[in-house]
């Protein structure tokens, strides 16, 4: 290994989210657009090419590699990709490989990616009301999903799952939801949603269900014991007392956790994006196509980790929305 890499606020950058492509099969309101235009094939990083930028971070210090999209299994022979990130859990340089996922693929991949070494997936899920499911998702069938999850459990693998957090929406499920994973063994963690994306005719402010708030009521109906433990990415846990199961929250918006930032996305064009919630981007695919050697690549993600901003600026506090992305939360895989 060379030089870990370190930025300007001394955070050691040992996580890598890809995000191999920016397609998916369903339209979320909170991440797409229902008419979303997508990348030429052509501006792909080939598979090959993902292979050498992330064994270039894994050289570089790179300790856990979560695939996104997108949806990340509507990626063409993506299973070719893991397999060949496999190698570096067998060299021990890789801690954890894993993914973020829909679900709706899982039960054509499940054992391939147990085989692959994956052993924990998060699987978004914010509802499990069916036609709840088909509104928030637009293109999204739920049954597809919980397939998915069957599967996934089959082949062994430990899932959680990732619920936004939407008033009105999914608010009214808290307990239903909570329960349903704990009779599934699966782990729960809620994200406060942000602002990606083109706004338009949606309100996030309208969405918007603080966690304080969803903490409160969940403390009113289990005993949540504060745990120590992470998993490397932003969620802090509690355990319930009455069920035993975790449960994460991820609060960009009412407690900032920028400050033990590790992470950086790379996007399926080869942009390195140093922060979710800023543009700052740096594009590395010149650097991978410019040479036959790794040199290049490797100053040009040092120079790029050199520009880490220190957070983001989302703000909901005047009542209005500040820190907005462009960006659609599907280009980086969130
Ligand atoms: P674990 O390994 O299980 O801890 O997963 P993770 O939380 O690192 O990954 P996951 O893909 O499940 O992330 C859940 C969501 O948390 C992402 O999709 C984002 O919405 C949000 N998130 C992750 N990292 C950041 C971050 O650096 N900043 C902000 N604002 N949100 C983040
Ligand atoms: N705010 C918060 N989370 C979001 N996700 C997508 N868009 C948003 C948003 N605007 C989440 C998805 C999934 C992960 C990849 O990002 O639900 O869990
Ligand atoms: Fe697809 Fe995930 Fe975005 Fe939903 S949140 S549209 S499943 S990438």
């Amino acid at each position: 290994m060379t030089a870990p890499l370190i930025d300007p606020f001394q955070r050691r950058i040992d996580y890598l989210r890809v995000s191999v492509t920016d397609r998916c099969d369903f339209r979320c309101v909170y991440c797409m657009s229902e008419d979303m235009t997508f990348l030429p094939k052509k501006e792909l990083l080939t598979l090959e090419e993902l292979d050498r930028m992330c064994s270039a971070f894994v050289k570089m210090g790179v300790e856990k590699l979560r695939i996104t999209g997108g949806e990340p299994l509507v990626r063409r022979n993506i299973m070719t990709f893991f397999r060949a990130m496999s190698r570096h859990l067998e060299s021990g340089a890789l801690k954890e490989l894993t993914l973020t996922t829909n679900g709706s693929q899982l039960h054509r991949f499940a054992q391939d990616l147990y085989d692959c070494g994956v052993r924990r997936v998060n699987i978004s899920l914010d509802t499990i009301d069916e036609d709840k499911f088909a509104k928030i998702t637009r293109w999204g069938a739920l049954k597809n999903v919980l397939r998915g999850i069957d599967a996934a459990q089959a082949a062994g693998l430990r899932v959680k799952i990732n619920a936004v957090a939407l008033k009105g929406i999914n608010e009214p499920e808290l307990i239903q939801i909570t329960q349903w994973c704990a009779e599934r063994d699966m782990d729960l963690t809620w994200i406060e949603v942000m602002p990606m994306g083109d706004l338009g005719n949606e309100d996030r402010l309208d969405q918007y269900w603080s966690l304080k708030d969803l903490r409160k009521s969940l403390a009113e109906h289990y005993t949540l014991n504060e745990l120590e433990e992470r998993t490397g990415g932003p969620a802090r846990y509690v355990q319930l007392q009455e069920t035993g199961q975790k449960i994460g929250f991820i609060t960009p918006l009412t407690h900032n956790f920028c400050e033990s930032c590790n992470r950086v996305r790379l996007t399926c064009t080869g942009q390195l994006y140093m922060c979710l919630g800023q543009e700052d981007d740096a594009d590395l695919r010149s650097a991978l196509r410019g040479s036959e050697s790794d040199r290049p690549l490797e100053e040009a993600i040092r120079a790029a980790i050199r520009l880490k901003p220190k957070g983001h600026d989302f703000d909901y506090s005047r009542q209005a929305v500040d820190g907005q992305m462009s960006r659609h939360m599907s280009h980086t895989g969130g």
